[in-house]
């Protein structure tokens, strides 16, 4: 029989053994789930569930519950959350000195490896804790006169227009707004909205690349080439796109871009960027002041004093994830999962879709409503009754449910939502939700 010290000791090595296997657990089950994927194109992985079986097991997140709210934001898979948790105690070992002179300057690491991925310089990202400060950096650095105008859509995100109302209260710039329909006609159809209310004082032109109401992609490289033509500035929230969709962040041909990465990358929470375009970076003011403010330094974006690098160098384990999975791969199962629902459910009468199943305008989200059922009630019903999360949508003629898997969920998690929605469109809600 081992003595007890033996046995404390053979239980740490037990423990330590464990802990290493789980903390690589993320990426070999990538690796094994790459091995079984064959030569199979992404269109032809994204039904594979022997490959994205190995992929949700990366990820320890709760299965009592059914999650599809991944548009607000996502759990990182297990071996971001370990890279973070050992960045943190690395720095609590001395702050002053393992933080600000053995991690922050491993963040350059990071800003090279999120250029590589969104295709650009590393001089051109500026790293962020959110889309929210990437977008307000680009918005209130402008310089603008009273009686400029700003034109975007009434679908942006809410904090990026109050960021433009509070401009409107305090310097006389006018915010512009139009509205389109819920799906628009085409990708076309945006472009020309965003031509015919440009005019002699536009000065910016803000746009989502995907909407944070309905998921609607933006042609944003042709509003983009619309605005460049008229020497207007122009400036993307890519909050839903990066980590989501495929595409080239250097190509779009925009000045200012940024994203959180706690949403599709998976990244710690408190992660983002901004890209600046390298000829905009002088010219341009911090949100926070630096010490030279018309630097050409893209870092004069991230003065804001005393802040963990855990986050942002964990940040470099998601990329890792997103990489082996494969940014192709991603985006089509994430558009196989939505379709699973969106598909079944859109045949049922009183199901109103409010986004484009196209794929072009449209990736792992989509909104719909049941006509006659408040979605805040709907919201409820799911969440008291099945345990599903989702959020409830209601702006403009719109009045649905916001549904958004990620690459953890199962299509048996989809078939558990899309059965709790026909049995309310069967049947109503019953009266103690708010049902007749
Ligand atoms: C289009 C869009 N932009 C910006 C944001 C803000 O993101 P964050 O709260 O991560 O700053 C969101 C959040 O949902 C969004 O949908």
């Amino acid at each position: 029989m081992p003595s007890r010290r033996e046995f404390l000791l053979r239980s740490a090595a037990t423990g330590a053994f464990a802990c290493a296997m789980f903390r690589d657990d993320a990426i070999a089950r990538v690796q094994a789930a790459d091995r079984g994927a064959g030569g199979a194109s992404p269109d032809e992985l994204a039904g594979n569930e022997g490959y994205w079986g190995q992929i949700q097991r990366a990820f320890a997140v709760d299965r009592s519950i059914i999650n599809l709210n991944n548009g607000g934001v996502n759990p990182s898979p297990r071996m971001v959350q370990d890279a973070m948790r050992r960045h943190v105690e690395y720095a609590n070992q001395i702050p002053s000195r393992n933080l600000w002179q053995v991690q922050d300057p491993k963040v350059e690491t990071v800003r090279a490896r999120i250029a590589r991925q969104f295709r650009c310089d590393p001089e051109e990202i500026a790293i962020t804790r959110n889309a929210s400060e990437s977008m307000e950096i680009a918005l209130y650095g402008l310089d603008l006169q009273r009686g400029d105008e700003v034109l975007t859509t009434s679908q942006d995100y809410p904090r990026m227009i109050n960021t433009l109302k509070q401009r409107e209260l305090r310097e006389g710039i006018v915010l512009e707004t139009f509205s389109f329909p819920n799906p628009p006609p085409t990708l076309d159809a945006l472009v020309r909205e965003f031509k015919r209310n440009i005019t002699e004082r536009t000065r910016a032109v803000l746009m989502s690349h995907m909407t944070t109401y309905t998921g609607q992609i933006f042609p944003v490289r042709e509003i983009c080439a619309v605005a460049r033509e008229k020497g207007i500035t122009a400036i993307v929230d890519g909050a839903h796109a990066f980590g989501h969709i495929v595409f080239d962040g250097g190509a779009i041909g925009c000045d200012f871009y940024g994203t959180s990465l706690h949403k599709w990358l998976h990244a710690p929470i408190g992660t983002g960027f901004l890209y600046v375009r390298r000829d905009r970076i002088a010219g341009h003011w911090p949100l926070m002041a630096a010490a030279e403010p018309k630097k050409d330094d893209i870092r004069k974006f991230e003065e804001i004093g005393t802040h963990p690098a855990a986050n942002r160098l964990a940040v470099a384990e998601a990329l890792v994830f997103y990489e082996g999975i494969g940014p192709r791969r991603k985006e089509a199962r994430l558009r196989y999962l939505r379709d699973r629902f969106a598909r079944r459910l859109a045949v049922h009468d009183r199901v109103k879709l409010y986004t484009s199943l196209d794929p072009d305008q449209s990736c792992g989200m989509a909104t719909l409503g049941i006509e006659g059922i408040d979605s805040g009630v709907l919201r409820k019903h799911l969440w008291g009754k099945h345990r599903i999360f989702v959020t409830a949508i209601k702006f403009e003629e719109i009045d649905g449910i916001r549904v958004s898997p990620n690459v953890y969920t199962t299509p048996i998690e989809i078939d558990v939502f899309c059965e709790a929605m026909e049995g309310v469109i069967k049947n109503g809600l019953p009266p103690a939700d708010g049902g007749e």
